[in-house]
């Protein structure tokens, strides 16, 4: 049984009468790296707000380590957040902006050294002691930022798109230094953004959210090979996503084509999205795929080639490492278990199916 530090309890918050979060309720566990992600304006940082206490929710409870915070004020929770734009003090040489919550619990000077020498270590900021934030880059300001948060040792730090400012280089660097720091003190992260690669690349556990709406939680590659709705197919990487009618167990009609699947359980001949993801699609001879089209579009991406077939005015994507000609006619195969059947939004059986796993 993993153990939980956190515990959100059928949380609602609107704003002016707008559902922001519709019932949420997730367990985070100790010392994991549990990433928030959605698009923008899906309720991510009011989420996060209300884990940290700056926001009250509806209705619902924050439970930390067992006990009901959710009236208890942000400074008073063992939580740290980092937001994007991390507000240094400005006049405050950078160790003072790392000792200032130090100073405010009454540690004593030696106390304080050592802890803000081993933060600045932690963040690879050794020697910057006595700069100026403005004299920083964002990407070391943002070190420093982290560094003044994890110097309170709190049990949980709470990261708002914290690299979101920075170019994508840095980010990449960033999301590395991030991941060893988190190792390095062994404390639990929740980490809120909208790109999916940083989630994928990051975290031990995603949640997915859509419109203040958990659309699905688990490890990165059960989110990527497992999505379970459409949204979620769409949101984490590209995908093709098509109309396709369940017959039976394990055959579904795509393009009125009928295709060997691995799926059961739906009922007899139901509507279904079909998803197949573009790097599992093989191109063959025409006559040996179970659909034909014509290629629309052919271009170049280093590792692959990103191709785009027509097949009766549907447009599949199609990553190949062998090229093809634009007017060519193909067919395109895809292996039984790499295609999903998701249930359509909406229809009984796609209510009921947030699974962790
Ligand atoms: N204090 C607030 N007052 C009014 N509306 C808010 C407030 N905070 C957030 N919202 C609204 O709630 C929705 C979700 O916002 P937010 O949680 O910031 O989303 P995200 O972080 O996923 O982009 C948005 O429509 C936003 O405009
Ligand atoms: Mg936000």
């Amino acid at each position: 049984m993993p153990d939980t530090i956190l515990e959100l309890k059928s949380i609602k918050k609107s704003f002016d009468g707008k559902t922001v979060l519709e019932d949420m309720s997730v367990e985070i566990y100790r010392n994991e790296f549990i990433t928030v992600l959605g698009p923008s304006g899906c309720g991510k940082s009011t989420m996060l707000r209300i884990i940290g206490g700056f926001e009250k929710p509806d209705s619902g409870r924050v439970l930390f380590n067992g006990e009901d915070i959710t009236d208890i004020p942000p400074n008073k929770r063992s939580l740290h957040t980092v937001f994007q734009h991390y507000s240094l003090f400005p006049h405050y040489s950078v160790a003072d902006n790392i000792a200032f919550g130090l100073k405010l619990k009454k540690k004593s000077k030696e106390e304080i050294n050592e802890k803000v020498k081993y933060a600045l270590k932690l963040v690879n900021m050794e020697g910057y002691e006595n700069r100026r934030p403005d004299s920083l880059s964002g990407g070391q300001q943002q070190r420093v930022a982290i560094a003044r948060a994890i110097v309170n040792e709190p049990e949980v730090l709470l990261l708002d798109e914290p690299l979101g400012a920075l170019d994508l280089k840095l980010r990449m660097e960033m999301q590395r230094e991030l991941m060893r720091i988190k190792r390095e003190v062994g404390i639990t992260f929740i980490y809120v953004t909208h790109d999916q690669s940083e989630a994928l690349t990051m975290s031990d556990r995603i949640i997915v959210m859509n419109k203040g709406i958990i659309q699905q939680m688990g490890d990165p590659k059960s989110i990527y090979d497992e999505p379970q709705n459409a949204f979620v197919a769409d949101f984490i990487g590209e995908s093709n996503i098509i109309d396709g009618i369940m017959h039976a167990d394990c055959l579904v009609k795509i393009q009125g084509k009928d295709v060997v699947c691995v799926d059961t359980g739906f009922a007899p001949d139901e509507p279904v999205d079909v998803v197949i993801r573009p790097e599992d699609l093989v191109i063959t001879p025409p006559e040996k795929g179970f659909i034909e089209g014509i290629v629309t579009e052919v271009v170049y991406e280093g590792a692959y080639y990103d191709i785009r077939v027509n097949v009766e005015g549907y447009e599949w994507k199609i990553q190949n490492v062998k090229p093809v000609m634009c007017g060519d006619k193909v067919g395109l195969a895809v292996a039984p278990d790499n295609i999903q059947i998701m249930h359509k939004p909406g229809s009984e059986d796609a209510k009921i199916t947030v699974r962790d796993k």
